[in-house]
């Protein structure tokens, strides 16, 4: 197995190692094989790994219900596809075939054509083991890498035409939140009102921005940055234009939760663990 030493600091990493015991960072994470790559998007029309994974659950599910109410003929029929799909597991992904134990389904087979429902379970229990052991080895890993959409390719329109990256657009928002904050501690007025305004332009920005994923989804972009941020933003303004630091200053409080924190704890968790799983650029 192949580890990668990740700098763990986030509460969202100690639930994702949830079993590992280890307390302190950094934490080894087990890479995927590159193999596995090939069964997602953009390199796959879909996403044939995860579909394999919810066919098995439905072909173990089957059995066992099927073993309870012992049905033989729709348990060899649910065992042949359990059979294929299993299998399928080392010829995508062949680093993985020591994972996986084939020999098991030949005898789920023989114990269905006996009727031995018993050893039929325990036959289950032991496939279940090896998905379970795979799992927790790689599942939060690869759904992080694989499944977490990335920011890199997206451009952000400013108001003068020219455009600059997502990244590019985070430091400015920053730059003119805190600009804002240290304006209104220092009694500085003009700045105060500069910076406040740059910040409502730079969130106008990004806001045309979400369609790249969303698609034609209003709503994503209507719950953090519509109607109740732009109400937030205008009070904002008068605030500061009749200096009431301490109102401004709450409201600033307010804004950084409402529209930072909700969309960093959707967007910027998941992206930045991907980020820090992926080789680095
Ligand atoms: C789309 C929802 C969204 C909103 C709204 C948002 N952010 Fe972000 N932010 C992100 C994502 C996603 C990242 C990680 C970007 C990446 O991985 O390239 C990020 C990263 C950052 C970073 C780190 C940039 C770096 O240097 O790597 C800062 C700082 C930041 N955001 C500040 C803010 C502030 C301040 C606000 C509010 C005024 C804000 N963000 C609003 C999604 C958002
Ligand atoms: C060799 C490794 C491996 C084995 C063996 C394996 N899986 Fe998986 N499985 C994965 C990985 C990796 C993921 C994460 C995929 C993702 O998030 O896109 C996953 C995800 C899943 C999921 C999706 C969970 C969710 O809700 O998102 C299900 C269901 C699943 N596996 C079922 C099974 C079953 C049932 C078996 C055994 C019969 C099994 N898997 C065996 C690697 C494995
Ligand atoms: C790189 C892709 C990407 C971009 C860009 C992006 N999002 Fe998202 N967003 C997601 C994913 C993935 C989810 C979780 C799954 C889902 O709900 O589609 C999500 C979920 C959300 C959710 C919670 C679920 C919902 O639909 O209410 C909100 C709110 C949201 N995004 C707002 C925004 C806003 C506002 C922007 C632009 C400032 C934005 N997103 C830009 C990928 C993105």
């Amino acid at each position: 197995m192949k580890f990668i030493p990740v700098l763990l600091c986030t509460p969202l990493f100690f639930s994702i190692m949830s079993g590992s015991a280890v307390a302190e960072p950094p934490i080894k994470l087990a890479t995927p094989p590159a193999s596995l790559e090939k069964w997602y998007k953009p390199a796959n029309k879909r996403q044939v790994w995860l579909h394999t994974m919810f066919k098995l659950r439905r072909q173990m599910q089957a059995i066992e219900e099927y073993s309870q109410q012992k049905d033989p003929t729709q348990l060899k029929k649910w065992i042949k596809q359990l059979d294929k799909d299993y299998n399928k597991i080392a010829d995508m992904v062949p680093e993985w075939e020591k994972e996986i134990k084939p020999r098991l389904i030949p005898e789920l087979e023989m114990f269905a054509k006996k009727g031995d429902y018993l050893r039929i379970n325990r036959t289950l229990k032991m496939i279940s083991r090896t998905c379970k052991d795979c799992h927790q080895a790689y599942q939060p890993v690869v759904t992080a890498i694989y499944r977490s959409p990335g920011y890199d390719n997206i451009k952000i329109k400013k108001a003068d035409g020219s455009s600059h990256s997502f990244n590019d657009n985070m430091k400015a928002l920053s730059k003119s939140l805190n600009r804002t904050l240290i304006a209104l501690k220092d009694g500085q007025k003009k700045t105060a009102i500069e910076a406040r305004h740059q910040l409502a332009e730079q969130l106008d920005n990004l806001g045309n921005s979400c369609n790249n994923c969303h698609k034609d989804d209003p709503y994503p972009r209507e719950r953090i940055l519509g109607k109740a941020t732009k109400q937030k933003l205008a009070s904002l303004e008068e605030n500061i234009k009749q200096w009431q630091v301490k109102p401004s200053q709450e409201l600033m409080g307010t804004l950084a939760v409402k529209v930072c924190a909700r969309c960093h704890n959707t967007h910027r968790i998941t992206s930045d663990l991907r980020n820090a799983l992926l080789p680095p650029k």
